[in-house]
């Protein structure tokens, strides 16, 4: 943990999420949970991250103590393991929660092998929070006890409610929104099997047209909310963006403020990324092109005249992707080429599938996950197209820029507050590091593209906006240090 022995103490933080890598991952909400413990040990704050223990996982977890336990937890027999876990840092403090009644199944994480939502996934994330704030009040069994309960997202909304309706007097609550889409809705017959006081299932409480909303508990409760970016933060009070949480965010508005997520430096260097074939840096960008060259020949694709466009996504409404779809012939007809790593909406999976078929040599789709062939599209790309119609914060674009693989981003979220756009003025004081298209149509996608092909043409300047994209602060330093400064002001 780097310098960390070294800062004064400031307290200590019980982190609560559905994913953390390195142990699981759908999204980024598992890369930030994972990177956050080493950002914030710089600040002086320890993190112990609380996590369902799925399947595999608590084999993971060194020399494992079990410091709390409980005989019925929704259902079943529980309890929590406390342990290390090896990261890109050296470890990372975990407290992994045992209910084989809830976690001990195959599929995936959030959904069957059907592919639907487990039935019963609102015990099985109410069992977290409950966890989490019977931790927080009382303790482990070795006499560990947070500051802090920081929630993530609906999956732990409820860990804040819980708290508050149980009386938590020294310790204080942040819930994070990774994205506000996700709110954790249950029918109200589930009041009681969740532990909820039908006192507080009105509109000022979690009740949420005559559902239950775990994320509206969490926001109506905690003593802070962040979310990824500021942009994000400004949006959620607008209905476009909230979901119909705006009003809850509106009520809240003193206590919100948006926190850019870092990147772990350490997994995304290109220098030292041992996914990729060609290591390289800022000053020796001809090796990314030997990168692209590998690429290609992985993918099946031909050479081209103009950019190598990457998307690397889940396939949602959210990322906007039927735009690329859309935009396909004007890309290709400019020298582009496409290649797309993704899954999801399963309609999207076939057309992409589909666009491969139809252009051979010039579109290859991996439908699936693959943490490893991210890192090769990373690096020998030339573009990543992220047109998503509402970001939090994005992290793909922030990857992107770390390895001189220009973005090309709709200007939302967390994509506005880290996409400079290659405008005259940006250009003209080097300043740019991508393009950022608004509105977000495939009109205004496809300029993007003609504008990106046009800055790839001039190769100086490219590699001009290569150097200033790799040169961009994207560590955890800044928004550690805001995490920082909000756990102290909320400290007891
Ligand atoms: P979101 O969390 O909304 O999906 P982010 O941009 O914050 O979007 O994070 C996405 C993360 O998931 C990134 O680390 C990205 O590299 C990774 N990712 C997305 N799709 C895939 C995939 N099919 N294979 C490998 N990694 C993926
Ligand atoms: C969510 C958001 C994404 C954000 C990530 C991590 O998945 O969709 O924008 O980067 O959480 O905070």
């Amino acid at each position: 943990m780097g310098n960390a022995a070294k800062v004064k103490n400031q307290g200590t933080v019980l982190s609560v999420a559905s994913e953390c890598v390195p142990l699981v991952k759908t999204g980024g909400l598992a890369d930030v949970v994972g990177a956050l413990p080493d950002g914030l040990a710089l600040t002086g704050w320890h993190l112990k991250t609380l996590l369902p223990a799925y399947p595999g996982l608590a084999e993971r977890i060194k020399k494992p103590k079990v410091v709390w336990s409980s005989k019925n937890l929704f259902g079943g027999c529980a309890q929590v393991i406390s342990g290390k876990t090896a990261n890109s840092d050296g470890a990372l403090d975990m407290l992994l929660l045992q209910a084989p009644h809830l976690y001990d199944r195959g599929g995936s994480i959030y959904l069957n092998t059907k592919g639907n939502d487990w039935p019963d996934n609102a015990q099985r994330f109410a069992a977290l929070s409950w966890a989490a704030a019977e931790i927080s009040r009382k303790g482990l069994s070795d006499g560990w006890r947070p500051n802090i309960l920081h929630a993530h997202d609906w999956q732990a909304g409820l860990a804040p409610a819980y708290l508050a309706y149980g009386g938590a007097k020294d310790v204080a609550s942040l819930i994070t929104i990774h994205n506000i889409a996700f709110q954790g809705l249950a029918p109200a017959t589930l009041l009681k099997t969740l532990k909820l006081p039908r006192k507080h299932f009105v509109q000022d409480g979690f009740e949420y047209w005559g559902k239950i909303s775990s994320l509206k508990a969490g926001l109506m409760t905690a003593d802070a909310i962040t979310t990824v970016s500021p942009t994000y933060a400004q949006e959620l009070l607008e209905p476009e963006f909230g979901m119909g949480l705006e009003g809850v965010i509106r009520l809240k508005r003193d206590r919100l403020s948006g926190i850019l997520n870092g990147v772990d430096l350490k997994t995304w260097n290109p220098r030292t990324d041992a996914h990729i074939a060609h290591a390289y840096g800022p000053r020796d960008l001809a090796a990314k092109s030997k990168n692209t060259r590998a690429l290609e020949k992985e993918f099946g694709l031909i050479k081209g005249q103009g950019p190598l466009f990457a998307v690397i996504s889940r396939l949602t409404h959210q990322k906007g992707l039927d735009l690329v779809l859309d935009t396909l012939p004007a890309l290709l007809a400019r020298g582009g080429r496409l290649i797309v790593l993704g899954s999801g909406d399963a309609g999207m999976e076939k057309a992409f599938a589909k666009a491969a078929k139809d252009h051979p040599g010039l579109v290859a789709v991996t439908i699936g996950y693959d943490e490893a062939q991210s890192h090769r599209i990373y690096a020998g790309a030339d573009v990543m197209m992220v047109p998503s119609r509402f970001e939090p914060c994005g992290l793909t674009q922030l990857y992107a820029l770390r390895y001189g693989t220009l973005p090309l981003v709709s200007r939302t979220g967390g994509l506005a507050d880290t996409v400079i756009d290659a405008n005259n003025a940006a250009v003209q004081t080097a300043v740019a590091t991508g393009v950022q298209v608004a509105p977000n149509r495939s009109d205004s996608l496809e300029q993007g593209i003609r504008r990106m092909c046009d800055l790839f043409a001039k190769q100086e300047l490219w590699v001009k906006l290569q150097k200033r994209a790799m040169a961009q602060p994207l560590g955890w330093e800044q928004s550690a240090q805001a995490y920082s400064e909000l756990y102290q002001s909320l400290k007891k």
